[in-house]
């Protein structure tokens, strides 16, 4: 007890109020934290941990994790597709793709950060240095991953993700081949993403004196073409953290978003000054004005705990849902914001 109430102490030291232009006061107050979509239980899991002592990395560990225990939306955890992770703190970077048979990938990423000088571990041999630290091998297919790829199997394996092969794949299940002679369609920038397949936890914790952390986690796009990695485990794009400046963490159509390293450059611009809100819109503005069509969204939080966040509007997503924890706030408290 006597912990959390120095911890409290601290955050009226850091409490800041600010004028925003409009003369609307906002407020910011350290910690915080700030999470992608309604996950609920992990914000809860992560204010908790922040709570007790821990440190921004725990908060961004444990409550991702959460997610892969609670499958967040029934999307994040096991059960779908393996499975990518990152998790980030200061210059600290670790991170897992392809990772098989194992639950709690985001752990794994941290045991990259903690006990290996790289940064990224991939596939088969991830799996391994899984077991090496400590956890264990699970079957983690359920039913509802089954008999998602029975009836994706039932509907002419549509969606997918070739393009110009034979036979040809939007209408039916390969194998795939190349075809004799190429003619390449227009590619499509539309995603392909369903917009109720939330489909990442990102999160950026702010600690007291500005320790920055940030975290994702995924199962990546369901019937995604084996060996694909996606934004999540890329530093810069799934998320960034730097104690220097802010961080940020994305979510959406990973395909397309990685290729803008949208959570690096949302550092960058609240490292210049610019507020997290405008700066989470300027990337998704900066990838709209290549992909229009493209679901994706961002959040942002700067040093002394201010935060936005910006989603790009498509049919099926006019807002974008995300949960903040602060003391100025008496609970995890769901927030929204109109997609630009
Ligand atoms: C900030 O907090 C972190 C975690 O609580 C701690 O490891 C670090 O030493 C602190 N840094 C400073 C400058 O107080
Ligand atoms: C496959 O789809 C058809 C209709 O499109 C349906 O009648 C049939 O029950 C489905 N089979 C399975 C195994 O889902
Ligand atoms: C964080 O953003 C707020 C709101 O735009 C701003 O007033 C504050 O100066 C920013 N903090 C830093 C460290 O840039």
């Amino acid at each position: 007890m006597a912990r959390r109430d120095r911890r409290w102490g601290m955050v009226a030291l850091v409490f800041v109020a600010v004028l925003t232009p409009g003369g609307a006061a906002s407020a910011a107050a350290l910690p915080v934290v700030i999470n992608t979509w309604a996950f609920r239980t992990a914000a809860e899991t992560a204010w908790r941990v922040l709570e007790s002592g821990g440190s921004e990395l725990d908060a961004v560990e444990r409550g991702c994790g959460q997610c892969e225990i609670d499958q967040c939306d029934g999307s994040v955890g096991y059960g779908g597709s393996p499975d990518e992770r990152n998790c980030m703190e200061k210059i600290f970077f670790g991170a897992v793709a392809g990772l098989r048979r194992v639950k709690n990938a985001i752990g794994v990423a941290r045991k990259v950060i903690e006990y290996t000088k790289h940064t990224l571990l991939v596939g088969e041999s991830a799996s391994l240095f899984a077991v090496r630290m400590g956890f264990p091998y699970e079957d983690l297919t359920t039913q509802k991953s089954l008999s998602l790829y029975s009836e994706w199997l039932n509907q002419s394996c549509q969606p997918n993700y070739w393009k110009n092969v034979v036979p040809d794949s939007s209408k039916s299940c390969g194998p795939y081949k190349r075809p004799e002679k190429v003619t390449y369609k227009e590619e499509q920038t539309s995603s392909q993403r369903s917009v109720h397949n939330h489909d990442t936890i990102g999160m950026v914790v702010i600690g007291v004196n500005g320790t920055v952390a940030s975290g994702t986690s995924t199962n990546g796009a369901v019937h995604k073409i084996p060996g694909r990695v996606g934004d999540s485990p890329i530093a810069g794009a799934g998320s960034y953290a730097d104690s220097t400046a802010g961080g940020a963490a994305a979510t959406g159509d990973g395909d397309v978003m990685m290729r803008f390293l949208p959570s690096y450059q949302a550092v960058e611009y609240m490292r210049m000054g610019t507020d997290p809100t405008v700066a989470c819109q300027k990337v998704i503005s900066r990838i709209k004005k290549y992909a229009p069509k493209f679901f994706g969204a961002i959040i942002c939080a700067n040093t002394t705990g201010s935060y936005g966040a910006a989603c790009n509007k498509i049919p099926g997503l006019t807002q974008f849902h995300f949960i903040v924890s602060s003391p100025l706030l008496s609970r995890p408290t769901e927030q929204a914001v109109d997609c630009i």
